[in-house]
């Protein structure tokens, strides 16, 4: 099964024209952006569609779409490891969303904290705590890791001022995972709580949060379900729910409150305390259907099949004198996706060449994670302000694979760059 499931995916393989006139069945090598979508979620969507109402409305369908929204928070549960005694399921709009409110609440408890980011982060997971914080960002060696004596260092050297360190739990650049549990271990040790986005993770590698008792448990997780197989926005931050019990909204509006008065507020409690306006009911609903599909695939499988994929392409490469790849010494690369750029050639005129010419689809830029890229390239902030200035930003082309990918894609692509 885990080699057909493209099958189960709504434009997998479908014809495009390529630029000279040919018809090629399309390849999608750029699922760390957004993937594409499983048909079995949108039957079970569109199954709902007709049933809709508005969640907590009174009568029958209220009550059953409510409870369709609500039970997808347990499906979460189950899917990243979290207690249900202890942790609650928030659903933001993306991963952006979630850490943006993360971010918030952090700022609410003291903004006189210092957060502990990396130099490999997606800017979702940068920006909103360097823009708000003191931050320390934790480097990167040349293999493209990141450096856990600095990690050590800097929780060293901001010693009783960290509260929360957040970490990438793979690289949506050069698919290497960090040790999550290593690095959750150290920072327990200095009293700090950790973030793992887990946004390329996931959908990828088996996870989990493990109990809170254990120096390795993961305080916080975000991830988004459209880099899951929707086409929909919706996500998850799960988290201690006393945690989230003590401070304010970060977006105000209807739905988040228990009593209003023009004298009194009162918020409710969480999740729903963070979840104002228009729930995204089928959001939600999709990302339950979409975990549950994974699962039954099981995520051990998939792991096993995207790791094949990643070998054999990477080997390919390799034998392709003008590719040069990212990071590929790293030990910790354990999702199927890979940066690389083609000597002489700007990164975006290499991904236009395989869409456009051959019908294959590819990431082509810094992919969000800007510092990471300037600093796998090895160029410093001034040189990349440079070539910004001149036109010409830095970047890279990635591939990212997901499940429904195979080995026939890999080989048409190969050959396509070879012509290069
Ligand atoms: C590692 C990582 N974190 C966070 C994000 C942000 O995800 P979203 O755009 O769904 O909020 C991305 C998006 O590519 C990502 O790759």
């Amino acid at each position: 099964m885990i080699n057909d499931l493209a099958k189960y995916i709504e434009g997998a393989n479908i014809p495009v024209r390529t630029t000279d006139g040919k018809v090629v069945k399309r390849i999608y090598f750029n699922n760390a952006a957004t993937t594409l979508v499983l048909r079995p979620v949108m039957k079970k969507v569109n199954a709902n569609v007709p049933l809709i109402a508005y969640i907590d409305a009174p009568g029958p369908l209220g009550k059953r779409i409510t409870m369709k929204y609500e039970d997808v928070r347990d499906v979460v549960i189950n899917f990243v490891g979290a207690d249900a005694s202890k942790d609650t399921v928030i659903y933001p709009k993306n991963s952006t969303d979630g850490i943006n409110l993360l971010s918030d609440l952090f700022y609410q408890e003291d903004p006189d904290q210092v957060i502990i980011t990396t130099a490999m982060e997606h800017m979702a997971n940068y920006l909103p705590f360097t823009t708000r914080f003191e931050t320390a960002v934790v480097g990167v060696t040349k293999e493209g890791d990141l450096d856990l004596d600095d990690l050590e260092n800097k929780l060293n050297m901001y010693k009783g001022r960290v509260k929360l360190v957040t970490v990438t739990g793979a690289s949506n650049v050069t698919g290497i995972t960090p040790p999550i549990y290593k690095i959750s271990k150290l920072v327990h040790k200095y009293g700090a709580k950790i973030l793992v986005d887990a946004v390329q993770l996931v959908q990828h590698r088996p996870f989990d949060m493990k109990p809170h008792y254990d120096d390795e448990h993961i305080d916080f997780v975000v991830f988004s379900a459209h880099k899951c197989y929707t086409p929909f926005e919706g996500g998850a931050l799960v988290g201690p729910y006393d945690f989230f019990c003590k401070y304010k909204p970060y977006l105000e509006g209807a739905g988040i409150t228990n009593f209003i008065s023009s004298e009194k507020v009162i918020y409710s409690d969480p999740p729903k305390r963070y979840e104002a306006g228009y729930p995204d009911i089928f959001g939600i609903i999709a990302m339950g259907e979409t975990i549950k599909f994974i699962q039954n695939v099981g995520i051990d499988n998939i792991s096993k099949y995207e790791k094949m994929l990643y070998r054999y392409m990477k080997k390919k490469l390799k034998n392709i004198p003008k590719v040069i790849m990212y990071a590929q010494d790293s030990d910790l690369i354990n999702i199927p996706y890979i940066a690389f750029n083609v000597r002489g050639m700007y990164h975006t005129d290499v991904a236009n060449y395989l869409a456009y010419e051959h019908g294959i689809e590819v990431g082509a830029g810094t992919a969000g994670a800007d510092i990471y890229v300037q600093s796998l390239l090895g160029i410093s902030p001034q040189e990349a302000y440079e070539k910004y200035i001149g036109g010409k930003n830095p970047g890279i082309v990635r591939i990212s694979m997901g499940m429904y990918n195979n080995v026939g894609e890999i080989n048409r692509f190969i050959n396509a760059l070879k012509k290069l």
